[in-house]
C-alpha cells in the first residue's frame, strides 16, 4: 500500500488508546480508517463490548484493514464502512463517545460540524494533522484551508473545551462540554 506515513504511529496510537480507554468509550467513530492501524489502536482501548465504526472510502485500503481486524484480538469491536463518511454518519443513532477525525482534509470543517452534536457530554473529539507540517500558516491548498479552517472554529467553540497537542503532525483533543 503507497503512503504508509498517513498512519498515526506508535506515539499517537498509544494516545489514541489511553483517550478512549479513559472516556470509556462504548460508540467509537474514525474518519479515515486506511489500513485499520489507529482503528486498532482505538479498539483496544474500548469494552470488549464496545463498537467502533471507522469509515473509509478506498476499498483497497479497507480489504486491508479487514485482514488486520480480522488477526487481531480486538477486531470484534470494529465495524467497516466503505463510503463518505458524512453519508455513514448519517447511520448513526446513539450518542458518541469518542471520534477520531483524520479523514479528507478538506472536510474536516465539516466532520467538525457533524460529529460535535453527536457527541455525549464529556465525550472527546480528537482530530489528526492539525499541524499539517506549518501549512495551516500559509493556507494554499484546499487541504491547507480545510485544516487551517478547522483550527479556527475550535478555538471559538463553546461546545468543547480544547487543547491542540505537538504530537507528530499536531493532534487536538476536544471534551465535548
Ligand atoms: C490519513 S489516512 C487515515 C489513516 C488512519 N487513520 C491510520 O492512522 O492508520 C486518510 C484516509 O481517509 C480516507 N478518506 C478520504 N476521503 C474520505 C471520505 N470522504 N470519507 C471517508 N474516508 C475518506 C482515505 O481513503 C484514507 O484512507
Amino acid at each position: 500500500m503507497a503512503n504508509p506515513g498517513m498512519m498515526v504511529g506508535a506515539t499517537e496510537g498509544r494516545l489514541l488508546t489511553i483517550l478512549a480507554r479513559l472516556c470509556n468509550a462504548r460508540l467509537a467513530v474514525e474518519i479515515g480508517t486506511f489500513t485499520g492501524y489507529s482503528a486498532l489502536c482505538i479498539a483496544e482501548g474500548m469494552a470488549d463490548d464496545g463498537k467502533l465504526v471507522t469509515c473509509d472510502i478506498d476499498p483497497d485500503a479497507v480489504a486491508i484493514a479487514q485482514r488486520y481486524f480480522a488477526e487481531s484480538p480486538y477486531g470484534h469491536r470494529i465495524e467497516l464502512k466503505l463510503g463518505p463518511a458524512l453519508e455513514s454518519l448519517d447511520t448513526l443513532d446513539s450518542l458518541i463517545d469518542f471520534a477520531f477525525i483524520d479523514g479528507d482534509k478538506e472536510n474536516y470543517p465539516a466532520y467538525w460540524e457533524k460529529l460535535v452534536p453527536m457527541m455525549r457530554t464529556g465525550g472527546l473529539i480528537v482530530v489528526d494533522n492539525v499541524l499539517w507540517s506549518g501549512k495551516v500558516l500559509n493556507p494554499v491548498e484546499s487541504s491547507d484551508r480545510g485544516i487551517s479552517e478547522l483550527n479556527a472554529r475550535v478555538v471559538k467553540d463553546e461546545r468543547v473545551e480544547a487543547v491542540m497537542l505537538s504530537v507528530r503532525d499536531g493532534v487536538t483533543v476536544a471534551l465535548k462540554r
